[in-house]
């Protein structure tokens, strides 16, 4: 009777990858592949945390042992995106859509600030809204990583090493995908430009000093004889 019930698993299943692989066929050549959704925004949506704002990740971040990541942040352009829906491009931008006040517009902000939308009981009484596209943006709201981590801190032990690694806890924080960037960088915005993951993160990466190499990465491209350009994962 179990086997039974397997082998009719493994029949639904095949049947189940066999469609998949027929409706991928079917796809016009030049069509844009389905867009993936991303694992991260996944994840940031299940979190209990909520947003508590760069301020909250300074006093730890910006420590030079650990690469200065709030400094390193203040000079992104991401740090000046509510900034940039005050410059004359922008108010050009709004006035061809009706848009008086960029900097007041929802159809603004939901990229240019951080947790826009999300409801006010996941926001901390003293989160920022004004600091443009923050950590939070791209790590998920960062409460319980903020009180595991000041906890953690009190220990002497763990100061003593000072400039090591530590592992986080899963959930504690999260670390982006390429379709989470894309959650912003995509054709709704007015001034889009091309999006080439591997070449963005470049521009804002900021690894741990002692970190060997980077945890988020681009596909790899494969590309096979005789056959257009293939992104694998
Ligand atoms: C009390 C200190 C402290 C504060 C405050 C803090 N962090 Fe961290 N954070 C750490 C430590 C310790 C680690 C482990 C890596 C290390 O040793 O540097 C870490 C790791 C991380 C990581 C990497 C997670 C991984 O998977 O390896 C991210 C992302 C991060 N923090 C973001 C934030 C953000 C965003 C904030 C503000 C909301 C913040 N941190 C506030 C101490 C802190
Ligand atoms: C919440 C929305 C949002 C998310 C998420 C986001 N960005 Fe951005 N990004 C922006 C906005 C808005 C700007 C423009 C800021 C400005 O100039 O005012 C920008 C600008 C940039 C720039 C600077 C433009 C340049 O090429 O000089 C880079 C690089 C970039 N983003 C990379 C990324 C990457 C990589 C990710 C994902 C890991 C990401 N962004 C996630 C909204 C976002
Ligand atoms: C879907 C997300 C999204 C929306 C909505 C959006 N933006 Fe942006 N905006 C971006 C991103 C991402 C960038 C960075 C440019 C890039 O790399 O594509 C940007 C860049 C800009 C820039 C800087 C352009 C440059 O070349 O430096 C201005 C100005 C701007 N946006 C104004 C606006 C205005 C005004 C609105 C509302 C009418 C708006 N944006 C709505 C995502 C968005
Ligand atoms: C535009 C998206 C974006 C923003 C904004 C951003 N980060 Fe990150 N962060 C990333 C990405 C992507 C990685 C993964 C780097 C890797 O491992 O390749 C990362 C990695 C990290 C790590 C782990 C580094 C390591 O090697 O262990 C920490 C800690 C961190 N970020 C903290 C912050 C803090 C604090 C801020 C705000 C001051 C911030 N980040 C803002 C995208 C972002």
């Amino acid at each position: 009777m179990v086997k039974f019930h397997s082998n009719l698993l493994i029949a639904g299943l095949a049947l189940v990858s066999f469609a998949a692989v027929a409706s991928k066929a079917q796809e016009p050549a030049d069509q844009e592949p389905v867009k993936k959704e991303s694992v991260a925004l996944k994840n940031i949506a299940a979190s209990k945390s909520i947003y508590v704002g760069a301020k909250k990740c300074k006093s730890c971040h910006d420590k030079e042992s650990r690469g200065g990541t709030y400094s390193k942040w203040t000079e992104m352009k991401h740090a000046k995106a509510l900034e940039s829906l005050k410059s004359d491009a922008a108010i050009a931008i709004g006035k061809e859509r009706g848009i008086a006040k960029p900097w007041e517009s929802g159809d603004c902000l939901k990229c240019h600030e951080t947790a826009y939308g999300e409801p006010a009981e996941r926001k901390h009484k003293k989160f920022a809204t004004d600091m443009g596209v923050q950590c939070e943006s791209c790590h998920g709201p960062g409460s319980e990583h903020v009180t595991i981590r000041l906890e953690v801190a009190k220990d002497e032990t763990q100061k003593v090493e000072e400039g090591v690694i530590r592992e986080v806890e899963k959930g504690e924080i999260f670390l982006p995908d390429e379709m989470l960037c894309r959650n912003c960088h995509n054709e709704e915005s007015p001034s889009f430009k091309e999006f080439n993951f591997g070449e963005r993160l470049e521009k804002i990466r900021h690894l741990h000093p002692n970190r060997e190499k980077p945890r988020v990465v681009p596909p790899k491209k494969v590309v096979k004889k005789g056959e257009k350009e293939e992104v694998k994962e």
